[in-house]
């Protein structure tokens, strides 16, 4: 049984108080990373029945690529603090599991040790575009040639979000080891647009995938410049306190991308109905971000295989419940508003 309650606790006894909380806060007031979770229960599934449910298939494809299942593994910086080898504990569980997994560069350990544990699950390469444009760009491409089969761009951090827990805690100086990576409100390229993603799209030799796009305006734009996909991600309420969660972005950006690229959405995901309710709701699929944290740094790799594990063992059985036996089969008449 996932009991991710339980699981934060365990995890909180582990780590130092500064790493609890730069993983579990957010931004300001930490209104959307209350709201990210909270949005989930502002829709609800409209169950089919007698449809022998005796099987159940939860595998798919992301880009193309098989994957066991809709739930992947969000990019997250500074995995070294949860677990020693970090993000190679993270890659080996996503491997065994069959699932996708984002890597995060910035923090988070060396692109060629983690590739060196995938399976046959894709691995993904994510990325922030440096001021130094040109240095960026042949780090991303040397590592797209080690195998990552696409780049996810996030583009929401163009300023480092206000989060008062770090401030508080002194988190930036607390690790000279992370300092090496440099403060993003330096270094990060704050000057980027559209063009700068077919740019990007033309000169590497792999799909791009845009993370942190809210608005159905800006999906369809980054579909013309060439992205394959993008994250719907409020980057799970660290950066715009007050912006709109990432579930209630979900449509627009949907409506607006048709079929022209996959739409992927992370925030606020705790329970298979929500792997489900994003599905209904026209998610290609999900990723996971603090409970795979959590999952590490109370039991390393062993914690997020359970978490993937069972937060699969979850959409295998709301799945039955919901009469659909593949994952093909989950449609928008699935799930409705909250009392509408
Ligand atoms: C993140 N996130 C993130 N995103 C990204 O694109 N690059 C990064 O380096 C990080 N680093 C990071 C560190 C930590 C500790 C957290 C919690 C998150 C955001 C992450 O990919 C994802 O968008 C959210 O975490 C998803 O929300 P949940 O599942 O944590 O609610």
């Amino acid at each position: 049984m996932l009991d991710l309650i339980t699981l934060e606790a365990r995890a909180r006894d582990r780590v130092s108080t500064a790493f609890y909380d730069y993983v579990a806060g957010g931004a300001d007031d930490e209104w959307t990373l209350g709201e990210n979770e909270k949005a989930w229960s502002r829709y609800v599934l409209r169950p089919r029945v007698l449809r022998d449910v005796s099987s159940i298939r939860m595998d798919t494809t992301i880009l193309g690529a098989p994957v066991s299942s809709p739930i992947g593994v969000a990019p997250m910086a500074m995995q070294h603090h949860a677990w020693q080898d970090g993000a190679l504990s993270t890659a080996r569980a996503a491997a065994e599991t069959g699932s996708l997994m984002m890597m995060g560069l910035f923090g988070a350990g060396s692109a060629d040790e983690v590739i060196a544990q995938s399976g046959t699950a894709p691995l993904w390469l994510q990325v922030y575009l440096l001021k130094d444009r040109a240095r960026s760009l042949e780090s991303v491409k040397r590592s797209v040639a080690l195998g990552y089969q696409a780049v996810v761009l996030t583009v929401d951090v163009v300023r480092q979000g206000n989060r008062l827990r770090d401030v508080r805690n002194r988190w930036a100086f607390m690790d000279e080891a992370d300092q090496s990576a440099g403060d993003p409100n330096e270094i990060f390229d704050h000057a980027l647009t559209f063009e700068d993603i077919a740019r990007l799209c033309r000169e590497i030799d792999a799909p791009v995938v845009v993370k942190g796009v809210l608005r159905g305006d800006d999906a369809a734009a980054c579909v013309e410049a060439g992205a394959a996909g993008v994250v719907v991600s409020n980057h799970g309420g660290r950066q715009l306190d007050g912006c709109i969660s990432a579930v209630e972005a979900l449509s627009d950006v949907v409506a607006c991308v048709g079929d022209r690229a996959e739409v992927y959405v992370d925030g606020g995901i705790r329970r298979g109905s929500h792997v489900l309710k994003a599905l209904a709701l026209g998610a290609r699929a999900v990723f996971v971000g603090r409970p795979v944290m959590w999952g590490l740094a109370a039991q390393g790799e062993v914690g997020v295989r359970e978490v993937l594990r069972e937060l699969a063992v979850e959409l295998e059985r709301d799945m039955a419940l919901c009469g659909v036996r593949e994952i093909a089969e989950i449609d928008a008449s699935l799930v409705a508003r909250a009392g509408a």
